[in-house]
């Protein structure tokens, strides 16, 4: 007997039928990026065995030049999008201004409608070191009303987002996505090619015992940063405490696992880096989408990040980033309230509960 099995595509194709006044447009950007998504996949896999990974202007054996994993990436990207003729504008962490689709590119029936952000490649550091790294995603209408992009319409809230999803390319090759009405992810079967659903309807469990975060930092953290992760990492058994730490230092990766088992991820600011690492537009917006359609939370620390208004394209935020009580606590280690002069911040937290 055959299983029964959907693919990304019916998917995508099935929940955009949903919506009444909807063109189909969506469904064929979403395709056009998870084909370009295969194709890096594909490439992530074949770097290990020709060992051409991070060779940016060398030669492989073969004797042909050979691009770095992440450059490659962003290429594949870019070209999906003039080819499919969805986006009006793309935006890419690796590139310094917004690239405005040329009108030839347009599609010929209907307006361009798409914004499409992307981190063509994200964990970098790791690509050399076989561990999981990935692509992530972000999509927005446009603003204006018809011709070329304007700034202005790459520069919107993250709560206009109208659908956000990931790659991660590890053990196996999963795309987990959003369009608003819930969180669903896929598994590539190579030998056909195709994501089939594997993960319908995700939810972050609410309470979790993992964080995530890059403690060598630890000394460069605000006093209540540092508070709150030595709070985590204290015995006490009624609190689920201590906190198991896991972090690889690919963002994708790391925020696929605490969303399958419960975590909270954070990238946080320090004392040289007073907006923290992640940029807003290209990884925190689209996982905060992804997080708050699976019932968890993400905020800078103040502020909920959906609502951050952008003011450049590679802005980059404190993240605190996963289930919902683990990211409220620690707001309420980073609040004025609790770490001010002589309070004793424990004290504070148990009340406020
Ligand atoms: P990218 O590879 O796209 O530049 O992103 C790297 C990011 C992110 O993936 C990860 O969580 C973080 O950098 C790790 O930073 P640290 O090495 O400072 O921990
Ligand atoms: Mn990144
Ligand atoms: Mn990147």
């Amino acid at each position: 007997m055959v299983r029964k099995f959907t693919t990304l595509y019916r998917h995508i194709i099935d929940e955009e039928r949903k919506i009444p006044e909807a063109t189909g447009q969506l469904s064929d950007l979403l395709y056009d990026i998870a084909l370009a998504c295969k194709v890096i996949s594909l490439e992530v896999n074949r770097a290990g065995l020709i060992d051409i990974l991070g060779l940016t202007g060398e030669e492989n054996v073969q004797g042909e030049a050979v691009k770095k994993l992440d450059d490659y990436s962003n290429e594949i990207l870019m070209h999906m999008m003039k080819l499919g003729g969805h986006t009006c504008a793309v935006c890419s962490e690796e590139e310094e201004n917004y690239i405005p689709m040329e009108e030839k590119y347009f599609h010929q029936e209907v307006l361009n409608k798409y914004i499409l952000h992307f981190d063509p490649l994200d964990g970098s550091s790791n690509i050399d070191a076989n561990i999981s790294i990935g692509t992530i995603f972000s999509i927005y209408k446009r603003i204006s009303k018809n011709g070329i992009a304007t700034l202005e319409d790459c520069l919107q809230q993250g709560y206009r987002q109208v659908a956000a999803g990931y790659v991660v390319y590890g053990s196996s090759t999963i795309m987990v996505y959003t369009a608003g009405r819930g969180v669903h992810g896929f598994t590539l079967d190579p030998s056909v090619g195709e994501f089939l659903l594997s993960y319908e309807n995700m939810k972050i469990p609410k309470k979790s015992s993992t964080y995530s975060i890059n403690e060598g930092n630890y000394s460069k953290w605000s006093k209540g940063m540092q508070n709150y992760i030595s709070y985590l990492k204290e015995k006490d058994k009624d609190s689920g405490r201590p906190y198991t730490a896991r972090y690889v230092g690919s963002l994708v990766a790391d925020f696929h696992r605490n969303l399958l088992y419960g975590g909270v991820f954070i990238y946080p600011e320090d004392d040289k880096n007073k907006n923290g690492k992640l940029r807003l537009m290209y990884e925190a917006n689209p996982l905060s989408y992804i997080i708050e359609q699976a019932g968890g939370r993400s905020s800078n620390g103040k502020e909920r990040i959906l609502d951050i208004k952008p003011g450049s394209l590679h802005q980059r935020t404190p993240l605190f980033i996963g289930s919902e009580e683990d990211v409220l606590l620690a707001e309420k280690f980073l609040s004025e309230e609790v770490s001010k002069n002589g309070v004793d911040v424990k004290k504070q937290i148990e009340y406020k509960k």
